[in-house]
């Protein structure tokens, strides 16, 4: 057998190199929020593998001593963290000068990283879980010191492979090919369920990345303030009959969760003007709401909750309460006392709803997460049955008007999965669909998708607030506010951003922009960081966007074609991204609605100021946008075709669409009923 030691010399960095002697056992920081022990349920042989495989980072010299460690680690917590190799304190995504690296972008993505594990910022910082209940940077700390020592040797003549958290290796490429390509939990069809998923997080061969944690984009609840934000006051303009350029006054809007992304609905909702009150089982979130001042109040009595709301909506001021207790305790507090609410929806971690994302009706948070570790079975019909609960509330309440619409969590399936048929559209199976709407079937696909409108982001790597300033600046200059309504509401966005207070860690900033109005601010930006008027900018996006990501629970809820169930348009945007020079780029399964659910992928793009960045914002952002425009619009849905004709007379000769004839539905239907009575006849 080949010996370590021949391994170890063949290697130019390990954590042999990075260390002279093993780290000592981590302190942790009091007070920190620590991921519940994910269930543990290897065999004896699988445990013997997921021990190996952590090993494969660890020099043979000190296997002794952590082979112990890491197995306490895996029965314990149900995976293995390597807490050890952890970096002692708080860790900050700091201005880019601060960090090591021979090309820009690696020590561009050292500040992504780092970000994405503030205490400030991340969901279980410890456990390298950014948000979304499992949504992981990496799967443990021996690969966030290997990816980090990677970044600072990476040259522009080299490319990053990261498969599921484990960085394969720098391979040769070329400048104008990404730096960094990174996929996470990309399970083979027939193994691609919770099951398996599961086996692999604890064999330590796969990571969930959800969205941006694995894909190092993730900028903090800013980055899905901005959606939020237009979901409620389109949800109110489409449903409540809200004139276009009125806000939510008066209005009130119930859901659950501050978390990572759920804990944008409490500013989300003031910026709308509206009154909403946040269910929370864990005191902790809301105390981290209250100190960032995304909410207004907090209660744990729903009575005070729903008094306290009715006041303000009198006063048509936006106010953000919080109650402190299970969101099924306040509906059914609602449902018993008649109280009106205008919008309503759900934002518990449904898509990881058996892992802990959804904490049952009649048992705190602690309980929770101690039937996690101990009693999972019990857990699981708990979990079901607060569900179907749960969905009878809803169903009450809409029957008296409420407009309740699902927030991208999955929670329907989650219903479904619990054993309530009647959810679906056909009575059967979700394949046509549930009885009530996705925000993007409803209000994202229809209103922002289709154009192309989704979440541009950018991340100022100098860390100066003065550079998001005059970024901001720059991309409101950008913006016609004429244009459509949706183009003033992002005008108006990005004038108050500042005002809104929304930056948590790095200087990022949010703007939902269509393909061309992300080209043209993207190359303001980088002619400004030329000009040596800001510092070097990190662009990228959120994966839920136009087309980024293949998602029939999400994103592709409003794709009616039958190709919802495909996932070539995600695919695509990932390699034309490649093919056309992204500095990073990043192809991922489930992302927010769970393993096998969906496909998403993202970028970033580095700006530093050359000729070389700009060519790559020509070709690369359009496409982006553009190729998820062009799905839309084969698949008939009007605003989609509206934008290919534009962008066609925009890009005469340089691009071509494919675009879809439509076909006389009253043609097609009574062809087909015709056919089909002969059918019946010959049977
Ligand atoms: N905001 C968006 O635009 C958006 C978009 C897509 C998907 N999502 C989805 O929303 C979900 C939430 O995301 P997150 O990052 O906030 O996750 P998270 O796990 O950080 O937060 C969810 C919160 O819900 C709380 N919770 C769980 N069960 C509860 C209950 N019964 N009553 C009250 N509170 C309860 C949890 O304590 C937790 O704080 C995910 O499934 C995500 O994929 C959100």
């Amino acid at each position: 057998m080949i010996a370590n030691a021949q391994i170890a010399d063949s290697m130019q960095f390990h954590l042999g190199t990075l260390f002279d002697e093993l780290p000592a056992r981590p302190e942790f920081v009091q007070g920190i929020r620590r991921a519940p022990a994910r269930h543990f349920n290897l065999c004896r042989k699988d445990t013997e593998l997921a021990l190996k495989n952590a090993l494969r980072y660890v020099p043979e010299k000190w296997h002794a001593a952590l082979a112990p460690e890491f197995l306490e680690e895996l029965l314990r917590r149900g995976r293995i963290y390597g807490y050890r190799f952890r970096p002692p304190g708080p860790i900050k995504g700091r201005p880019i000068d601060g960090y090591q690296g021979v090309c820009m972008e690696g020590r561009a993505f050292q500040v992504m990283i780092d970000n994405n594990l503030d205490f400030d910022v991340a969901l279980y910082p410890y456990e390298l879980v950014t948000y979304g209940e499992t949504g992981q940077v990496c799967q443990n700390w021996m690969q966030y010191r290997l990816i980090k020592r990677y970044l600072e040797v990476l040259t522009r003549d080299q490319t990053l492979v990261m498969a599921s958290g484990h960085p394969l290796g720098l391979f040769a490429s070329s400048p104008d090919a990404p730096r960094v390509i990174i996929t996470n939990a990309l399970m083979v069809g027939c193994f691609d369920d919770q099951e398996n998923w599961h086996r692999a997080m604890a064999l330590g061969v796969a990571n969930y990345g959800q969205m941006t944690a694995g894909g190092w984009m993730y900028i903090g609840p800013q980055g899905i303030v901005h959606g939020t934000y237009s979901t409620i006051l389109n949800a109110g303009r489409a449903k409540l009959g809200i004139p276009a350029d009125q806000d939510l006054a008066g209005r009130l809007f119930v859901t659950s969760g501050l978390g990572g992304m759920s804990g944008a609905q409490g500013k989300a909702v003031v910026i709308a003007n509206g009154v909403g009150i946040i269910a929370e089982v864990d005191r902790s979130r809301i105390q981290t709401r209250l100190d960032q001042g995304w909410i207004d109040q907090t209660t744990d009595s729903p009575a005070e909750a729903f008094a306290a709301a009715a006041d303000f909506q009198r006063k048509r001021q936006g106010r953000s309460i919080a109650f402190f207790g299970n969101v099924v305790d306040l509906l059914e507090y609602a449902v018993h006392h008649h109280v009106r609410i205008d919008l309503l929806s759900d934002q518990t971690s449904c898509h990881a709803v058996y892992e802990g994302g959804y904490c049952p009706q009649g048992i705190s948070f602690e309980q929770r997460t101690e039937l996690l570790r101990s009693g999972h079975a019990g857990f699981k019909e708990r979990v079901d049955a607060s569900l179907r609960h749960h969905y009878a509330l809803i169903k009450a309440l809409s029957g008296r008007g409420t407009y309740f619409f699902d927030y991208g969590n999955s929670f329907l399936k989650a219903v479904y999965d619990a054993g309530v048929k009647e959810i679906c559209r056909n009575g059967e199976n979700p394949l046509e669909g549930f009885i009530f709407q996705s925000y993007v079937e409803d209000i994202m696909g229809p209103i922002l998708f289709d154009y192309g409108y989704g979440p541009f982001r950018w991340v100022c790597l100098s860390g100066r607030p003065e550079d998001l300033e005059k970024t901001d600046a720059a991309a409101m200059a950008c913006i016609d506010p004429e244009r459509r309504f949706q183009d003033r509401d992002n005008w108006v966005w990005i004038r108050d951003a500042r005002k809104n207070r929304l930056v948590v860690g790095t200087q990022a900033r949010i703007l939902y922009q269509d393909a061309i109005g992300r080209m043209n601010i993207a190359l303001r930006f980088n002619a400004m960081v030329r000009a040596g008027e800001i510092g070097p900018v990190m662009l990228g996006r959120d994966h839920h966007d136009t087309g980024g990501t293949d998602s029939p629970f999400r994103e592709t809820a409003n794709i009616y074609d039958g190709s919802n169930i495909m996932a070539d348009m995600a695919t695509h945007c990932f390699a034309g991204n490649a093919a056309r020079g992204m500095s990073l780029v990043a192809l991922h399964n489930g992302g927010g609605v769970g393993i096998g659910k969906a496909v998403n992928g993202g970028f970033g793009l580095v700006l530093d100021g050359s000729d070389r960045v700009d060519g790559i914002i020509r070709r690369a952002v359009p496409w982006d946008v553009m190729g998820g425009v062009a799905r839309r619009a084969w698949a008939r849905n009007p605003p989609s075709i509206e934008t290919c004709i534009q962008y066609h007379r925009l890009r005469q000769g340089k691009e071509h669409i494919t675009l879809p004839y439509l076909a006389e539905e009253g043609m097609v239907a009574e062809l087909v009923g015709k056919a089909f009575a002969t059918l019946e006849k010959e049977k």
